[in-house]
């Protein structure tokens, strides 16, 4: 029987639309659970949506429907979100049904038999932004730690003895180190429960919606007690098939914010009730927006949906998971998703498919070519995929998903290399063609194992990868990559188009250039100082001749006006002009074109500027920025637009 693997996210309270940090953890369960699946494991995800309580409560009231109506609304919410996030969940849970409810009465029950419930008055504060009591010294200038409101409470409550299961949670980490993660969540953990554990109140008679409390008739179950359940109710409670199969979960996966209900409380009730306890809880951290915290009053709310229909979902779970540690808080900006977009995804994956297909296609008609005898090239390719392998699969078991990315993306580098070390053109030139066979061959192998890699990364771009490189199915999982050269060959391959096509930058395309002058180039400090450097970076310059686009971009090309023009004071073949590129001044240009071109022909006309050249003194004159002509000598024509357009339009 294959192993099992049950992870789960938090159920989502339904008062809220789904924003990126559901989706963070939603996507990161979703990850964890198709790598599983791909080691043949026998997988379960669970989520769902936590619908009791007097936030919802008071959610419905202010909207004027009823509770459940409230809730179904807002459940449905994050049932249509995960389909646009390719999170395929086995299960999702609602605390308002049946099959749900009638688990948290059983573990009620079981807590009762079990002596852990008694009958006492609950007096303090109560905060219904988190669902939470607090003590007074726990009390932030009067408010929750969280900073939502508190008010004094005073009523008759059922209390569970947690102050009982104190030593038996520390000897419980102890045993099981791993239990909590990060290792500084479970230090924290640790000393709260080493403070000593206070009895908790886990019921309530104020309001209605929730669970009623089993041999009462005016108590409902406090909502947290009622939702961390949903991890066992979801399998059927403790008599049920599922439970049997998946339980102990493998990991629930949480928010920094809501460790202690599950590192301290559900252990403990899970003790009482004489249940065993999941293996681990992963708290990841929070997510701050162009580094703000987030929130509905500032605006910076990023909403799941909008980034998966701009930058794409694959895109979006890229760039969470490998932004920053799991576990640590991050800071997102569209700025670094579509740097982590142009550079990772299209210049790093997108660039290396793209080149070894086409020379596939170029060399052997798109046909997975024989390999023959392997040389030094091929065997550091081969080491690099051994390491990156072994990182990742390490990395994976840790939940380092930005390790295992990394991890991934470094045979995607090794894979660039060995396109430059090989130069397949050249072996092609050479009609080397037994090493090319192998070479081309290498190169495809690699983009299925790294194809294969992320898979639960970049569901649908990784099988695409796959598809045009004619990857059968049984190719396609985790234990395919521990040998080398399992794709078959003769097989077909297709190009397509760019995996991820580049972005421009957002200024470029928002803002409509004539309207908006560009600053005149400073005169540089010394000769040559700005010159253009050749991009340093590999990937931004492969060797077959072609640059990237980010290069092209940097050309700031425009359309300009000719309005003086003069021969060159120390020089035969230049005329020396000035033109209006839509600017508060004009610039002076040389130009070699004195043989072809009288200067009262050009005054008035357009011409194409390259406006970002440095400025360069010839002869004696400071030209700033270069026309644009075809031919040489006397047949040399300047380049122009047609039509009628301002100076300063941006050419691309
Ligand atoms: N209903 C409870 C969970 C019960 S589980 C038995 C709950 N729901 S929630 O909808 O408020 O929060 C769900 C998750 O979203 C939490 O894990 C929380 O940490 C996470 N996040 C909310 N804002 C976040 C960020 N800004 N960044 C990352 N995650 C964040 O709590």
């Amino acid at each position: 029987m294959a192993d099992t693997f049950y992870v789960t996210t938090p159920i989502y309270y339904v008062n809220d639309k789904p924003h990126i940090g559901h989706a963070y953890t939603s996507m990161a369960a979703d990850t964890l659970a198709r790598w599983h699946r791909s080691l043949g494991e026998d997988v379960w995800l669970l989520t769902g949506t936590d619908e009791h309580g007097l936030k919802i409560e008071q959610a419905a009231r202010a909207s004027g429907v009823t509770p459940q109506q409230h809730a179904d609304r807002y459940s449905q919410r994050f049932r249509d979100l995960w389909p646009v996030l390719d999170v395929a969940y086995d299960d999702f849970i609602r605390t308002t049904e049946p099959r749900h409810e009638q688990v948290v009465a059983a573990m009620w029950e079981r807590m009762e038999a079990a002596g852990d419930i008694y009958l006492g008055q609950y007096e303090g504060w109560y905060s219904v932004g988190d669902e939470a009591y607090f003590t007074e010294d726990e009390l932030v200038d009067g408010k929750a730690p969280s900073g939502h409101e508190v008010s004094w409470v005073v009523e008759p409550s059922y209390f569970f003895r947690l102050s009982k299961y104190g030593p038996a949670l520390l000897e419980h980490f102890e045993k099981h180190p791993e239990f909590v993660r990060p290792v500084t969540r479970l230090n924290e953990i640790k000393r709260f429960v080493e403070q000593g554990l206070q009895d908790i109140s886990i019921s309530r008679t104020t309001f209605s919606w929730g669970v009623q409390a089993p041999g009462t008739d005016d108590h409902v179950v406090y909502v947290w007690l009622d939702a961390l359940t949903n991890y066992i109710s979801a399998l059927g409670g403790p008599a049920g098939e599922q439970y049997a199969r998946y339980w102990p979960a493998s990991v629930h996966l949480i928010g920094k914010d809501i460790l202690r209900f599950h590192a301290v409380y559900w252990p403990c009730f899970l003790m009482s009730a004489g249940l065993p306890l999941p293996r681990q809880v992963f708290a990841h951290g929070w997510w701050t927006i162009d580094g703000q915290k987030m929130s509905k009053t500032l605006g910076n709310v990023v909403d799941p949906i909008d980034m998966a229909q701009r930058y794409g979902a694959d895109a979006f779970r890229y760039f969470l998971l490998r932004e920053v540690t799991f576990g640590s808080d991050g800071d997102f900006s569209e700025r670094a998703l579509r740097d982590r977009i142009n550079g990772d995804l299209a210049n790093g994956l997108g660039n290396l498919l793209n080149r070894t297909l086409g020379m596939l296609k170029r060399y052997r008609g798109g046909v997975v070519p024989a390999p023959g005898a392997s040389g030094a090239e091929d065997e550091a390719l081969l080491a690099a995929w051994g390491t990156a392998r072994a990182d990742l699969l390490s990395a994976m078991d840790d939940l380092a998903f930005n390790k295992a990315l990394a991890a991934i993306w470094t045979l995607v580098g090794a894979g660039d290399k060995y396109v430059d070390s090989t130069a397949p053109w050249t072996l092609a030139k050479q009609g080397a063609d037994a090493r090319l066979d192998t070479v081309l061959y290498n190169l495809i192998e690699t983009l299925r194992v790294i194809g294969v890699w992320t898979l639960a990364f970049l569901p649908n771009k990784a099988a695409d990868v796959l598809d045009r490189l004619g990857v059968p199915a049984d190719l396609r999982d985790v234990p395919s990559t521990a040998e080398w050269a399992r794709l078959p060959t003769g097989g077909d391959t297709t190009v397509g188009d760019p995996l991820f096509p580049r972005l421009e930058a957002p200024e470029a395309s928002e803002a409509p250039a004539p309207k908006k002058p560009a600053k005149q180039p400073k005169a540089p400090k010394q000769k040559q100082a700005q010159q253009p450097k050749p991009s340093a970076k590999k990937a931004e310059a492969p060797a077959d001749g072609t640059i990237a686009y980010d290069d092209f971009a940097k050309l700031q090309l425009r359309v300009a006006r000719v309005v003086t023009a003069e021969r060159h004071p120390d020089a035969d073949r230049l005329l020396k002009l000035t033109v209006d590129a839509g600017e508060p001044e004009h610039r002076t240009v040389c130009a070699g074109i004195a043989e072809a071109y009288a200067p009262d022909d050009l005054v008035g006309r357009t011409v194409v500027l390259l406006a970002n050249l440095a400025p360069r003194k010839i002869r004696g004159v400071m030209s700033q920025g270069m026309l644009l002509a075809a031919g040489d000598g006397a047949d040399i024509q300047l380049a122009t637009v047609p039509g009628d357009l301002p100076p300063g339009t941006a050419i691309s």
